[in-house]
């Protein structure tokens, strides 16, 4: 057995997956074989769902059902609304969020069942009940009443409503989706793997994706979105995008929203995000922020050669949609909450504990005195 020690697990194969993969023959993220740019254009997010959680595209039957079960489990009991409104106010949403998580699994009469079918049932709730409370928690924060949801919309018009008591114009809701849909899975990252070290003990999917939710809230992980939010706006207008950012690599800084663990030569998820983050700006008149956004970008790659990861067009997207800075990476948990559950399952089918080894570095054996 070979003590090599790989930080990070840098490169580190430690299991197979079905769900996701970077194919290097077309440089893309694909999901279940699908590049997800193909997803983007040709289907919508409860598609893109269906086809993480059960490995196939829906037929139209298939689909109907499927979006009757979302649509019909959207709604959250009184007692985690009143949750909600206890929390805190300057609690942190990805905290709140996780505790929601947390609390739903006190309500879930499938909590202690693992089995595929009971996980199944559990993953649906989680993906109708979670878009419910985190526009719940964005509501009670700014001291406005909860929106129930409405039926009638599909997945992204009815988180708008949840939020903001009406559905933007169908350009906005295509961005949101796509966002949706390119932030659903993406393999072995750090929250997906914790999810599926919860899982590897036998533990319970609510758990896992408590977890998932804890291990994403950091800089490094989804957090990045709210981080490059809160930079744009520190660099106010373009004229200042490339001081700014040549300061900070004077500093050695860590630039948010750039470089990535799997992709050395570009996040494939990029393009296309970019191009709906541009289209959203063009609708809401927008001239300044892509302005930066291109001047940070190509600083970034003469002076580094890193280039931009998801977070750095979807967090300008979303603060153009009207949300809360804070709010972005639970908007990320609204998507991801499909890889994570389809993870979780696969886990489950061909489980194995998951348990490392460690190299002792600490004192040698010594006695009490
Ligand atoms: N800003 C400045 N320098 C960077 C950045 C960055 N964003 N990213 C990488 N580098 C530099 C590193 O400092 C390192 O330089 P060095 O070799 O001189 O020390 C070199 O590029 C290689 O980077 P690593 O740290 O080895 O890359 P790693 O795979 O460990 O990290 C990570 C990947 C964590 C994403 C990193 O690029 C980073 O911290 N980025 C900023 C945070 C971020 O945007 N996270 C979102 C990830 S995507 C997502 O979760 C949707």
């Amino acid at each position: 057995m070979s003590d090599e020690i790989k930080k990070g697990l840098v490169g580190v194969v430690s299991d197979e997956t079905k769900v996701s993969e970077v194919m290097p023959e077309i440089n893309s993220l694909t999901y279940r074989g699908y590049a997800v740019q193909e997803l983007c254009a040709k289907c919508n997010f409860e598609q893109v769902a269906y086809l993480l959680l059960h490995g196939e595209l829906p037929n139209p039957d298939e689909l109907k059902a499927f979006e009757e079960y979302e649509r019909t489990n959207r709604n959250i009991s009184d007692t985690l609304k009143n949750t909600i409104k206890n929390y805190p106010n300057n609690a942190h949403p990805m905290d709140t969020t996780r505790t929601t998580v947390s609390h739903m699994g006190l309500e879930d009469p499938d909590t202690e069942d693992n089995s595929p079918e009971s996980n199944m049932r559990k993953s649906m709730r989680l993906l109708a009940q979670i878009s419910t409370a985190v526009a719940a928690n964005f509501r009670i924060r700014k001291g406005q009443e909860i929106i129930n949801p409405d039926l009638s919309l599909s997945f992204s018009e009815n988180f708008f409503h949840m939020s903001f008591g009406k559905v933007p114009s169908p350009e906005v809701v295509k961005a949101f989706d796509v966002s949706m849909i390119l932030y659903a899975e993406h393999s072995f990252n750090a929250s997906t793997f914790t999810s599926r070290v919860i899982t590897s003990s036998l533990s319970d999917m609510h758990g896992a994706v408590v977890g998932g939710i804890a291990s994403l809230k950091g800089p490094l992980h989804g957090g990045a979105n709210e981080a490059v939010a809160h930079m744009l706006n520190e660099v106010g207008s373009a004229d200042k995008a490339e001081e700014f950012i040549l300061n900070k690599i004077k500093n050695k800084e860590l630039i948010m929203g750039f470089g990535h663990r799997v992709y050395r030569d570009g996040d494939s998820r990029v393009p296309t995000m970019t191009e709906y983050y541009y289209k959203t700006a063009e609708f809401y008149q927008n001239k300044e922020l892509p302005k930066i956004s291109k001047i940070l970008e190509n600083t970034m790659l003469r002076e580094k050669k890193i280039k931009p990861n998801l977070d750095f067009p979807a967090g300008p997207a979303y603060q153009l949609m009207g949300f809360d800075i804070d709010f972005f990476t639970p908007i990320f948990v609204v998507s991801r909450i499909t890889g994570w559950c389809a993870h979780i399952m696969e886990q489950l089918s061909s489980n194995k504990l998951i348990r490392p080894l460690s190299k002792y570095a600490g004192s040698p054996h010594r006695k009490i005195n």
